[in-house]
């Protein structure tokens, strides 16, 4: 981050108190239709958009603001609150540090997908709601429902894998737990947006039918399930207009055929112009990272003129005061008060210990018990936290990461490209748990070196990391870094040797047949250390399994190469270059994602989607 900007934070107020008469009568829809028309055309445009209320930004920030993702102003004299929204997908989000308040990070939203559990998908939400009520928000952008249909996807973190109904039965009940907070959840990034490269600008090109049956089909079930009081859409083109500009998607969809009520917000920076209002979009969040504030001024320009606008700006305000009444926003305002780290780390821990898949075990290595005298641990910064996703759902406990390792860039922005790890050490959870042994740790960055410790244990535990964030995609699904050759070395020093994985989605394992046992803890959250030493010594027989295929080779997907891998060159986040464009085609496999590809094309994966091992036969 750059430092200059501390300074500015401190001025904005956290929390402050809404104006909040007594829940008026009557039911959501009829209390919109009342409040609607109660609304002068000025209070009309200040509900359908928002701004990203930042230190440096060129916007006024309202002193009510809470620095976040989002806020959009409240009409006190009828009693509706400001939106105060929080980037939320795995907890309430560290937003580059410009706020210095922690918050619990879950596993990511893949590992809760490994747990095929419902009911911690709920608790998690609730937890988070909770946390993100206590710190002032009333919004979370949280429920990313994209399937994984691109293994290489910088995101697939935060979404739910690659199955429809997996991803939409468990990210309906998260937003069922957060909204029974009353706080509103948003469902996104409707649709398609399933590769961070060139996401501001590509065309995905997929038939109707396909759609339907694979990424729509998550979101149907996710919205049917969860009844969220928003939907975002997404950055890219779908089959020719922007998605937050696209009728089809929006009207005809959304909310004609799937009869959604709440209302469309946009992703930050993905209004193309005025005339989204009369394709769906209800609301233009973060209007300054736009051209225009389109829904300001040039949308009452647009109504005084002509009724089509007007009816629009009528019906986009009741879908908003629709959700907020509905969830009980004006009713039960956000309270600045502590919070329990303690407890809703137990959230984080058990999600975590559901979520961690047993890849291999060879002659029932695992789990461990007290015999080793000599373990050496390696990598992975397996001494001081576990890895965790970066980009805008970056989550960080209080006092912030363990290890942060710059990418480059400067700027405040640049904490987006900084590989975090989440505090909480492996290497003293084992020491912990083996107590007689002599428990050693070597960072694994000179391969010889691991390689003597290696060979002097009784066995080796190699942390090898893939870190993936939003804005780019994995460039293939290697491990970085050197990884794969460092465990291949170790696993011929040692054959004794357990690899634990922890990485935003599949990899490729070329050293697989030589290891003795392999987990996948996906980023673990903030008590991820703890649960894999409880799965590694037996507290936990490990029931995780596999939310998305792992391949054996880049050959078996749809598009060995990556979309536009070959002809976009990589900038911040996704953002590209004037002029670029890029199709993106899915009609190889249209709605055969993931293991239906595999099952069509009768192709061995190197790790099925439904696969996890456990301690009994
Ligand atoms: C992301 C959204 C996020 C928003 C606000 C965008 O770049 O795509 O997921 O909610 O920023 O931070």
């Amino acid at each position: 981050m750059n430092r200059s900007w501390a300074f500015l934070i401190a001025p904005l107020a956290c929390c402050a108190a809404v104006a909040s008469p007594p829940a008026a009568p009557g039911d959501p829809d009829s209390r919109a239709r009342a409040t609607e028309k109660q609304l002068t055309p000025q209070e009309r445009l200040t509900l359908v958009h928002g701004i990203m209320p930042l230190p440096g930004q060129p916007v006024q920030v309202p002193p009510d603001a809470i620095v976040g993702a989002g806020y959009v102003a409240s009409v006190p004299r009828l009693g509706i609150p400001a939106l105060k929204e929080t980037d939320a997908s795995l907890g309430v989000a560290w937003i580059m540090g410009l706020r210095k308040d922690g918050a619990t990070a879950l596993p990511s939203g893949l590992a809760l997908a490994a747990t095929w559990n419902p009911t911690l998908a709920q608790e998690g939400g609730a937890m988070i709601a909770r946390e993100a009520l206590a710190k002032g928000f009333n919004v979370l952008l949280a429920g990313g429902a994209n399937l994984a249909r691109e293994p290489r996807n910088g995101r697939n973190f935060e979404y739910l894998g690659e199955d429809p109904w997996l991803a939409g039965t468990i990210d309906g009940a998260s937003v069922q737990g957060i909204q029974s907070q009353h706080v509103l959840s948003t469902i996104k990034h409707f649709a398609l947006n399933d590769q961070e490269t060139g996401r501001h600008f590509a065309n995905v090109v997929i038939d109707e039918t396909a759609a339907r049956e694979s990424d729509l089909l998550a979101f149907e079930i996710a919205i049917e399930r969860g009844q969220p009081g928003s939907i975002m859409c997404s950055y890219n083109r779908v089959n020719g207009p922007y998605a937050c500009d696209n009728s089809h998607l929006l009207n005809d969809v959304l909310k004609d055929e799937w009869k959604y009520k709440g209302f469309v917000m946009s992703d930050w920076g993905a209004v193309p112009g005025l005339d989204a209002a009369l394709h769906g979009l209800d609301q233009q969040s973060g209007a300054q990272l736009d051209a225009k504030t389109w829904f300001d001024a040039p949308l009452g320009e647009a109504v005084a003129k002509d009724s089509t606008y007007a009816a629009r700006l009528g019906e986009m305000s009741r879908r908003i005061l629709r959700s907020i009444f509905e969830i009980g926003l004006d009713a039960y305002p956000p309270k600045a008060q502590p919070i329990d780290f303690a407890t809703n780390a137990k959230v984080a821990e058990e999600e975590a210990r559901q979520a961690i898949v047993l890849l291999r075990n060879e002659h029932g290595t695992l789990p461990l018990d007290a015999s080793p005298k000599r373990i050496a641990v390696i990598g992975g910064y397996a001494d001081s936290g576990v890895m965790s996703g970066g980009g805008s759902s970056q989550v960080q406990g209080e006092g912030g990461p363990a290890v942060a390792v710059p990418l480059g860039g400067d700027g405040p922005f640049a904490d987006f490209i900084a590989q975090q790890w989440h505090r909480g050490s492996p290497l003293a959870a084992f020491a912990r748990r083996a107590p007689k042994a002599e428990v050693t740790f070597r960072d694994g960055r000179y391969v010889s070196e691991a390689v003597a410790a290696a060979r002097k244990a009784d066995l080796a535990i190699v942390f090898a990391t893939q870190w993936m964030t939003e804005g780019f995609d994995a460039a293939d699904l290697s491990l970085p870094q050197g990884q794969d050759e460092l465990i291949a070395a170790v696993t011929a020093a040692n054959p004794r040797t357990i690899v634990v994985l922890e990485t935003g989605g599949p990899v490729l394992m070329p050293w697989l047949a030589r290891t003795a046992a392999v987990l996948e803890a996906w980023y673990p959250g903030t008590r991820g250390a703890e649960a894999i030493a409880s799965v590694i010594f037996g507290e936990v027989n490990p029931s995780g399994r596999l939310p998305v295929t792992f391949p054996a080779s880049l050959d078996q997907l749809p598009n060995p190469v990556l979309p536009g891998s070959d002809s976009i060159e990589p900038d911040f986040l996704g953002n590209g270059k004037p002029g670029q464009t890029l199709t993106i085609d899915y009609s190889r496999e249209g709605a055969d994602v993931g293991y239906r590809w595999y099952a069509r094309k009768q192709l061995r994966p190197l790790f099925p989607f439904g696969f996890g091992l456990s301690y009994t036969t």
